[in-house]
């Protein structure tokens, strides 16, 4: 019966998972171990090299995700995939340390720990030859975790760390954001009880082959996180990201408006039918890349989510009017009809495109 589980997402890692495992096997000689990597469908082929080691070493499986994105869900997925009273989460890409495996495995049997984190900022830690501005996002980042942290975790934004598995499913069933790639920070800020803990210092190693995933949006989808821990998960996440797409929205749709009208002396009807498109357009555009990533919609896809988009957002529109107009009928507050009315409006219009314009795929 595997001791640990070693749970690792991959996303274009062809080149990088057979060293991993041949590595990881070196590091854990003597334990039993078992691997399960979770592949988002990767189209370099990384799910068919998986398989092809799956078929020469029991210990290694691979779970597929077709149709899905995600370096937490990723995570989570293959921890639950475990039958192992521990689960470690290791980067496919060799950065970082294996060699740390036997030691954290060892610390979480002798010590009362829930969790040891391989950590960059404690004692011999280091994050390598990072430029000055990654050390210094990274180091940003670090402070505002902080600010939903219930620890003092030097590293909350390691992706490397081993974890008891009943610890994990009460931290889980706690409502997990699941955002992002900061498992680790949502898996602190979550848990019931806080996390018994210690950090392991490790160095940070230069990724040889492949590439790195964070890019923009894994900034935006870490401050979503932040503000769904400060929300305590009462509004749901997706709303929170399809609101402030909205209120982009509105900058956008005023910037067309000014253009038009004030400029350029388009009639008053046409500017702001323009602008009401633009910002519709540019909204669909945002939420498809920050909202829905992980449903992306491409090609067809996009041109027919596109006008599904518009159509919601138009009836959208008429119930926002009609909201705010009844009730200042009613009371002739106009602010507060006025806002009642954008809120009725941007509930539906998240409501129907959650269900039409970006539709969950049927299976995984
Ligand atoms: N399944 C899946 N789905 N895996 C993914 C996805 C995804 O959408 N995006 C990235 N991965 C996998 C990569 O293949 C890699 O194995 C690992 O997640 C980390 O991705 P990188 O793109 O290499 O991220 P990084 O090196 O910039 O950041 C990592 O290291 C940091 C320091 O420990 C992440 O683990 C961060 O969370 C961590 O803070
Ligand atoms: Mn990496």
């Amino acid at each position: 019966m595997p001791q640990l589980s070693v749970i690792v997402p991959t996303f274009n890692e062809t080149d990088n998972v057979v060293e991993l495992r041949n590595r990881v096997a070196a590091a854990l000689e003597g334990i039993d171990w078992e691997m399960i990597f979770v592949d988002d469908d990767s189209p370099d082929g990384t799910a068919e090299a998986l398989r092809a080691m799956a078929q020469a070493d029991r210990r290694v499986r691979c779970i597929q995700r077709v149709g899905r994105r995600g370096l937490s869900t990723a995570c989570i997925e293959g921890m639950l995939a475990s039958s192992a009273p521990v689960v470690a989460v290791i980067d496919a890409d060799l950065q970082h340390d294996e060699n740390l495996l036997p030691k954290m495995l060892e610390t979480l049997d002798r010590e009362p720990l829930d969790v040891v984190v391989g950590s960059r900022y404690v004692d011999d830690g280091g994050v390598g030859n990072w430029d000055a501005s990654r050390a210094a996002t990274s180091r940003f980042a670090t402070r505002l975790a902080r600010l939903v942290l219930k620890a003092d975790l030097q590293d909350p934004m390691s992706g490397f760390f081993m974890i008891r598995h009943d610890a994990f499913l009460a931290c889980l069933r706690a409502g997990m954001s699941g955002v992002g790639f900061k498992i680790l920070l949502d898996l602190f800020a979550t848990s019931p009880t806080p996390l018994r803990f210690k950090e392991l210092p490790y160095e940070f190693r230069n990724r040889v082959a492949g590439e790195s995933k964070l890019d923009s949006n894994v900034a935006w989808e870490y401050f979503i996180m932040l503000l769904d821990k400060f929300t305590h998960g009462v509004v749901p996440i997706r709303f929170i990201a399809f609101s402030l797409v909205g209120g982009l929205g509105l900058l956008v749709h005023l910037a067309v408006l000014t253009v038009l009208f004030k400029f350029q002396g388009t009639p008053f009807v046409w500017a702001q039918a323009a602008a009401t498109m633009v910002a519709m357009t540019s909204n669909f555009v945002l939420n498809n890349v920050l909202t829905y990533r992980d449903l992306r919609l491409r090609g067809w896809a996009f041109v027919r989510g596109w006008f599904s988009f518009v159509l919601a957002c138009g009836v959208g529109a008429f119930a926002n009017v009609g909201v705010a107009v009844y009730l200042y009928q009613y009371d002739s507050l106009w602010l507060s009809s006025a806002i009642a009315g954008v809120l009725v409006g941007a509930v539906w219009n998240y409501a129907v495109t959650a269900v039409y314009t970006w539709k969950a795929p049927k299976v995984a």
